[in-house]
């Protein structure tokens, strides 16, 4: 087979379960996630080889619920780098399944490229019995490859499905069939080579992004909203100069109204203030279950609390004044 016209794809490896390591192959937990390395994952998928040239990069070895905003700003300069590249086609990060959806949302709204972005993960470590890191990645790799996969936004193609990286969550804590877009559903599919889609996302996101990744990031902490919550958490944070606050809210987006005046009081102290909800789907309405004109807060729509959290961060680190504006836009 002459390989040389096949797309070409940048496979950036940082680590998770995708490359575990269990001293026994019948064990699915209690093993050590980041510590194969990229080469070891693409040796073990030979049918890569038809699919699309690899260019591989170690960025970290990390499990994933370590990931910090540091790691997020490396990464995302390094995707802009190689799909500035005319000999780069798309992109796919290995990456731990806890916190893909936040590292998925912050590329989605700040890679400057309608090339494909593609994560994957997997629920089995490498040395696993049915291991299900090795499809996952030759899926990925072959969304990656696919023209339709351009301008899609950043994409997360895991157990033959394909989401938006803006609607996907982790769902499961064991089951390979991991993940979810609660409100939206999948986009598409990729098995056995075919990549198909259903539908698109509307939502701004990559080349049509205000935001960029920053070389400090401002702090922007969750808390959430419980029986018999009290206001310490709240004024903490307020003290240590918290610059935004999502809220998981009960339902839809209510809060208890002892962190209703917590969080109003940092209002007043010029933090943004986001109600999301704890519920894991439905929507957050502005002015329903609280009315943010009157308390000066915004409502998180679909998103779920992490994934506001990663809005709101880019928000007050871009200045932006109207955060409402940005949560109805992306
Ligand atoms: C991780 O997120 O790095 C560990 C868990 C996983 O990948 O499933």
């Amino acid at each position: 087979m002459n390989t040389s016209s096949l797309p070409r794809v940048a496979v950036l490896a940082t680590g998770g379960t995708i490359a575990g390591q269990a001293g026994d192959s019948s064990k699915t937990a209690g093993y050590k996630a980041g510590v194969v390395g990229v080469d070891k994952l693409l040796d073990a998928v030979h049918a890569l080889g038809s699919v699309a040239r690899i260019h591989a990069e170690q960025i970290a070895s990390i499990d994933s619920k370590d990931m910090s905003a540091a790691l997020w700003t490396q990464l995302a300069r390094r995707i802009d780098e190689l799909l500035a590249q005319d000999d780069i086609d798309g992109v796919v990060v290995t990456h731990g399944t806890d916190t893909l959806e936040e590292t998925a949302y912050l590329l989605h709204l700040t890679v400057k490229s309608a090339k494909p972005v593609v994560l994957t993960a997997a629920m089995r470590p490498s040395t696993a019995l049915s291991a299900d890191g090795p499809l996952n990645l030759l899926n990925a790799v072959t969304v990656a490859a696919s023209k339709d996969a351009a301008g899609k936004g950043v994409l997360v193609a895991f157990n033959n499905q394909i989401h938006s990286a803006r609607d996907v969550t982790k769902t499961s804590t064991y089951a390979v069939d991991a993940f979810r877009s609660p409100e939206t559903g999948l986009l598409g599919f990729v098995q056995d080579g075919r990549v198909e889609f259903q539908r698109t996302v509307v939502r701004a996101h990559t080349v049509a992004s205000e935001f960029a990744v920053a070389d400090r990031w401002p702090m922007v902490e969750i808390v959430a909203s419980y029986a018999d919550v009290s206001r310490v958490t709240v004024d903490a944070l307020v003290a240590a100069g918290v610059r935004g606050i999502v809220v998981a809210g009960t339902g839809n987006g209510s809060m208890h109204a002892v962190l209703t005046q917590a969080l109003a009081d940092a209002v007043k102290q010029g933090v943004a203030v986001v109600r999301a909800s704890r519920v894991g789907s439905g929507h957050v309405m502005r002015n329903g279950a609280a009315n943010d004109d009157a308390l000066g807060t915004v409502s998180a729509g679909t998103l779920n609390p992490y994934k506001a959290r990663v809005l709101l961060m880019l928000a007050v680190a871009s200045n932006v004044q109207d955060v409402q504006r940005v949560f109805d836009v992306y």
